[in-house]
């Protein structure tokens, strides 16, 4: 199993965000649907091994925790915009009790703590300047930790290098998040037998 858990520092709380403005008002929601887009899909189809967490901060009525299951998933397009009405739908259960808003999408409210705790044990922390992936024997079934545009603070920091992550880099250049999945799923598929 791969885990992608993704942090939205200002990404819409509200069911109504604008689907016409993932990347103003919805406070780059896009970097989320694009992130999850680089985790769930290939070519022809969805990777059913795969879940991913994101963490959803911004206003009115953070935090909330949307999950996506490969192997549940039903509606999941290619196309952003389609993905953003499902994450709109998960908005309106701000419960903590998770719910399935629709197939293979689940949402609560919960912090960043809480979100770790859903999809832990083992943590590798995607950091610019972090460990070498290519020189790194990376852990089975690891949940891998990436921000938005912007970097983790120190308090969020604290709390993933608490459960154990390891800081692992792709390399010199500063990727986009989405990009950055891209790269940690071909380094993986590469290790396979
Ligand atoms: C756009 S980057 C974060 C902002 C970036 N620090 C900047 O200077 O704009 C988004 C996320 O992708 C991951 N990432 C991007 N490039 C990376 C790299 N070279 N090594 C490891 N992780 C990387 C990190 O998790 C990062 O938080």
């Amino acid at each position: 199993m791969r885990r992608f858990l993704v942090l939205g520092h200002r990404a819409s709380t509200s069911p109504q965000f604008s689907l016409d403005d993932l990347a103003g008002g919805a406070g780059r929601i896009d970097i989320l649907l694009n992130a999850a887009n680089a985790a769930l899909l290939v070519a022809h189809g969805l990777r059913a091994d795969v879940e991913v967490g994101l963490v959803l901060l911004g206003p009115p009525d953070p935090p909330r925790l949307v999950r996506l299951l490969g192997h549940r998933l039903r509606s999941f397009q290619p196309d952003i915009r389609s993905n953003a009405a499902l994450l709109r739908r998960a908005l309106e259960h701000g419960s903590r009790v998770e719910r399935e808003t629709s197939p293979g999408i689940l949402a609560r409210r919960a912090t960043l703590e809480e979100a770790l705790d859903v999809l832990g044990p083992t943590f590798v922390y995607l950091k610019e300047g972090g460990k070498d992936i290519r020189t790194f024997a990376l852990p089975a079934d690891a949940t891998w930790v990436l921000s938005d545009n912007q970097d983790l603070s120190a308090d969020e920091e604290r709390a993933v290098l608490d459960r154990g992550a390891i800081p692992v880099g792709l390399g010199s250049v500063a990727l986009h998040t989405d990009h950055a999945i891209a790269v940690v799923h071909n380094e993986l598929d590469r290790r396979l037998p």
